[in-house]
């Protein structure tokens, strides 16, 4: 089976090629690099010992999408690319109205002229708002609070209508919790450029000593210590979560929504606790106020997806901690 991921240099991207390559899928990449390195390609040779077939483009760009649909017969696509910082995503949104809803609309465009029906879409836990309940089912009421979320909802809309008129479609739907960790071998992992906004890579570069000191937004929140807690699932685990998507797409017509966590909540301390311990290292931290629009506590019902797609998420936090932390320490010279 020949699989076209977008944004296959991504952070999760690039695990899910791996994922893919090492179960003997053909992996066809569309990247056009603006928040990843062409490097990354060769570390994903690197591990698999096989180099994906790479197009440098914005899957924005229609003609240069249908190109790849020419050269290459492409049973299904897993859609990643797109921009997903919320701060910016506040103070820019047409920028990710644009790109994330525009990239959607001319793969499926081009999807349907090529008869191509098999569709993985990466959304996200932003999408169930502020949840009143937990754990978070799928079937739980959405809603958002910025608008790359927006664009998330607003995507799963178009997929849910285009379901309904096009019966030939297989479209998984995949909410992601909090991804961290890194790849084994070090070579592949997060690499946001100038400073952080999410935890884990603020915490790797304040145990580095890039920077002083962790700013933990709030202790008053309503969980046990008082900080934020979420569900974080290791990089590896989600990427493979997308291969257990692609198994019953290629078995199912419609569309369904899975949530992929492990079902466990931690708060911020917890992560800086278990950070120092398993690393021994320092980070230092300030508890300073809340950050506007997070919520107290997030963390996913995984069930759905057990039942149905026989994904269960592995790694604990321990090796979450271990693999982001020494991708940093393996990639220093990148991190100055
Ligand atoms: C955000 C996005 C989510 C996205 C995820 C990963 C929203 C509302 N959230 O999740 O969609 O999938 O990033 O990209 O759309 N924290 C600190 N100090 C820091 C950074 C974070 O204390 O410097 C705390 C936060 O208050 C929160 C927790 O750490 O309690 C996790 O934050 P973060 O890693 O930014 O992820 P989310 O906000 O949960």
């Amino acid at each position: 089976m020949r699989i076209l991921v977008t944004g296959g240099l991504g952070f999760i991207g690039s695990h899910t090629c791996v994922e893919l390559l090492n179960e003997n899928y053909e992996v066809v990449i569309a990247d056009n690099l603006s928040n990843s390195s062409i490097d990354v390609l060769d570390k994903i040779e690197k591990i698999t010992s096989k180099r994906p077939k790479f197009y440098e483009i914005d899957v924005c760009d229609k003609e240069k999408v249908s190109k790849i649909f020419n050269e290459n017969e492409i049973d299904a696509v897993i859609h990643f690319a797109g921009y997903k910082a919320v701060g910016e995503s506040v103070t820019e949104p047409l920028k990710y109205y644009r790109n994330n809803l525009d990239s959607t609309l001319t793969l499926l465009e081009v999807m349907k002229k090529e008869k191509c029906h098999n569709f993985i879409f990466s959304s996200s836990a932003t999408v169930y708002g502020s949840p009143k309940e937990l754990p978070i089912k799928e079937n739980f009421p959405l809603s958002t609070t910025n608008p790359y979320g927006t664009t998330k909802l607003m995507i799963e809309q178009i997929l849910a209508d285009l379901s309904k008129a096009d019966k030939d479609l297989s479209i998984i739907v995949l909410r992601y919790f909090n991804p961290i960790g890194a790849h084994k071998s070090g070579l592949l992992g997060e690499n946001p450029s100038g400073i952080p906004n999410n935890l884990m890579p603020y915490i790797v570069r304040v145990a580095d000593k890039k920077l002083p000191f962790l700013n933990v937004f709030g202790n008053d929140y309503d969980t046990p210590d008082g900080t934020g807690v979420r569900d974080y699932i290791h990089v590896v685990d989600l990427a493979r979560g997308h291969l257990k998507a692609l198994e019953k797409g290629a078995n199912f017509k419609g569309i369904e929504y899975y949530n992929l966590g492990t079902g466990i909540g931690y708060s911020v301390l917890d992560l800086v606790k278990t950070f120092e311990k398993v690393n021994n290292v320092k980070v230092p931290y300030k508890i300073v106020d809340r950050r506007p629009g997070d919520i107290d506590a997030c963390y996913a019902d995984p069930t759905k997806a057990y039942k149905e797609l026989g994904f269960k998420a592995i790694y604990g936090i321990d090796d979450m901690c271990i693999d982001s932390y020494n991708f940093i320490i393996k990639n220093k010279e990148s991190h100055k």
